[in-house]
């Protein structure tokens, strides 16, 4: 397992502090970006009294369609290591009145819960140095029975394959400090090669293991059992 360089952590907690009201617009109401989120709690699929915990959780953008399918006898535990995403996720709680809804600031790699039904995460992937080792270890630590994630990375389909140079510069311009890694790979190819080794870890590990891409090839969404 990589070991996690706490500068980097550090940076890229600052950078979505910093970001959080701005990203919390763009994760909540982006176009498409509903829909993405409903197809990953649909392949999720939670039931009513659920346990589902949100890695990564951002501002909180997953965790009204958590909500809604876990009821109010389940829970949803959301988890981010900024601050800043922390709070605006805390304040999303406090305004809808949800008192089975959590979020707890803490690290990806350590998470402090057991007992969680399900497990799932959007956008995260290409953040962690060693996404591969995190999934695994979610997996056999944590103990869920299902878990779903999503990302984005370049397209390998057409026609969205011809906007790869796009979503290159959009990658550069937004990455987060700890995208990148040591050896002077893109962000991009960083970001490819980390959501790819995640993703091939649900499947390689989990039974009824689906994956498929929506939004041109653009988003990869990975799901499974146990
Ligand atoms: C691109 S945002 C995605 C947020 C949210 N999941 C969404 O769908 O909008 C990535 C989030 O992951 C968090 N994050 C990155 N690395 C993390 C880690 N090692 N532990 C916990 N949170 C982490 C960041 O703070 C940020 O809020």
């Amino acid at each position: 397992m990589t070991t996690p360089d706490p500068d980097r952590a550090s940076a890229a907690q600052v950078f979505y502090s910093r970001w959080a009201p701005g990203y919390d617009r763009l994760a909540t109401h982006a176009p498409g970006v509903r829909r993405l989120r409903t197809a990953l709690v649909g392949s999720l699929d939670p039931a009513p009294g659920d346990t589902v915990v949100d890695v990564g959780c951002g501002t909180g953008a997953t965790l009204p369609y958590l909500r809604e399918r876990v009821g109010s006898e389940g829970a949803v535990v959301g988890v981010d290591f900024a601050p800043g995403a922390v709070s605006r996720a805390r304040d999303r709680i406090e305004r809808a009145g949800w008192d089975n809804v959590i979020v707890c600031l803490s690290d990806a790699t350590r998470l402090p819960l057991r007992d969680a039904d399900a497990v799932t995460a959007s956008f995260l992937m290409g953040m962690l140095p060693d996404p591969a080792a995190t999934v695994e270890g979610w997996l056999d630590d944590l103990d869920p029975d299902r878990i779903a994630l999503l990302d984005l990375a370049r397209s390998h389909r057409l026609p969205g394959r011809s906007l790869n140079p796009l979503f290159r510069l959009v990658v550069r311009a937004s990455a987060p400090p700890g995208t990148a890694d040591h050896h002077g790979e893109s962000p991009t190819r960083v970001l490819d090669r980390r959501v790819a080794a995640a993703h091939r870890t649900v499947l390689d590990r989990c039974s009824a293991a689906t994956h498929g891409t929506r939004a041109g090839g653009f988003a990869y969404l990975s799901a499974g059992r146990r």
